[in-house]
């Protein structure tokens, strides 16, 4: 199969499909990798380290979108790639159908076969290719959180682990799933006070159990979440209800009780924010004050960290892409449930129920 890595072109986005090593994966199994000039320069890897590995480096996207039998990216299509798209052609990335219309239809139109890694989704429910961003969001939330908490960022000028003698901050995770567990990792080795608060009580043994009693875990209701809103130093908000945009736990009352100087990182800001005062922001200018309280609302963290990010993205990618390759996507996606629950569009017909749910209701 030839497989095609375009430069990604949306603003910001420095993240590329594919390493030099998932080249080298691909050429070993007999496939023909294109990769257009520079796409690998955002992550640190420039074009000479795709050539050792075996990979045709292309003057331009056109060149790659023509040739390619599958393309590989990060980002989803954007317009000015959509006349690039050639029938039959598979599209292999993040495509979030359900919340564009638009790229839907342009995607039918074209009649490719559009397998979106977030809804590649193994038997026990994992999506595997979206946890690798939600590790690195919520290790990053803290970062930035400890960061925002020194005065001159505007934050209550409280060191995240405090020193003998003066208490740590408090730190309160909301949602304890992978982003939620990744922050709270960072958050007790810098030596906060860390209250965890989930609905799911089997999550909230085991992190009780391998934390050793270290975190506070805590059963979110109205009540509990109101509680720990108004003692916390740093808020990080990692909830999801899978397909549905996130609950407002967190209500604009409950923010107006937060001690001045506090920060909430709301992570669930790309499904709508679980903090009801959140908004969306850049990594430029990723806070907005409201009640006094800085509230970080980035809803694609993982690009401020795309060296690290395209490494995880691309070590959980490139396993799927070989078996697409070798095999076909159809003989792929009968032996691997997985891959075919991946396929979104096909033959300009929506397939996914998620995504066609999305467009009935
Ligand atoms: N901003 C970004 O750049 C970025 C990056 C990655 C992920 N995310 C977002 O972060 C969010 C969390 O992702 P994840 O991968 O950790 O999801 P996950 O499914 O692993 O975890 C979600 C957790 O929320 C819990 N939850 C559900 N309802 C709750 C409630 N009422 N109270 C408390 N907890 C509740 C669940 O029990 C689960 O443990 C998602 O919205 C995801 O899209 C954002």
């Amino acid at each position: 199969m030839i497989i095609g890595v375009p430069k990604e072109i949306k603003p910001a986005e420095r993240r590329c499909a594919l390493t030099p090593a998932g080249v080298q994966q691909l050429v070993a199994h007999g496939h023909t990798v294109l990769i257009e000039t520079e796409a690998g320069v955002g992550s640190g890897l420039p074009d000479g380290l795709y050539e050792s590995a075996g990979a045709l480096v292309c003057s331009t996207a056109e060149e790659v979108f023509e040739r390619a039998d599958m393309v590989m990216k990060v980002k989803e299509p954007l317009p000015a790639e959509w006349p690039l798209l050639r029938a039959e052609q598979i599209i292999f990335t993040y495509l979030h159908l359900a919340s564009s219309r638009e790229l839907t239809e342009a995607l039918a139109r074209a009649g490719v076969i559009g397998v979106g890694y977030e809804t590649i989704q193994r038997p026990d429910g994992e999506l595997p290719l979206l946890t690798p961003m939600s590790e690195i969001a919520g290790k990053l939330a803290m970062q930035e959180a400890a960061a925002a908490l020194n005065v001159h960022r505007g934050g209550r000028g409280i060191l995240i682990g405090g020193v003998p003698g003066v208490p740590p901050a408090e730190v309160v995770v909301l949602g304890c799933g992978t982003v939620g567990v990744n922050a709270v990792e960072v958050a007790a080795g810098l030596g906060a006070q860390v209250t965890i608060l989930d609905i799911n009580l089997d999550r909230l043994r085991h992190l009780n159990e391998v934390t050793h009693g270290r975190c506070i875990t805590v059963y979110s209701d109205p009540v509990t979440v109101a509680r720990a809103a108004a003692y916390a130093d740093v808020f990080i908000g990692g909830v999801l209800i899978a397909g549905a945009r996130a609950p407002k736990l967190v209500t604009e009352a409950m923010v107006k009780t937060m001690k001045p100087g506090s920060v909430v990182v709301d992570v669930a800001i790309d499904q709508g924010g679980c903090v009801e005062t959140s908004e969306i922001t850049t990594h430029d200018e990723p806070y907005v004050l409201k009640h006094g309280v800085l509230h970080w609302g980035v809803p694609n963290m993982p690009a401020a960290v795309p060296r690290t990010a395209t490494l995880a993205l691309t070590n959980a990618t490139t396993p799927y892409a070989v078996k697409i390759a070798d095999l076909g996507l159809d003989a792929a996606a009968e032996r691997f449930p997985d891959i075919a629950l991946g396929v979104n569009v096909r033959g300009g017909e929506i397939v996914h129920p998620g995504v066609r749910a999305a467009f009935e209701s």
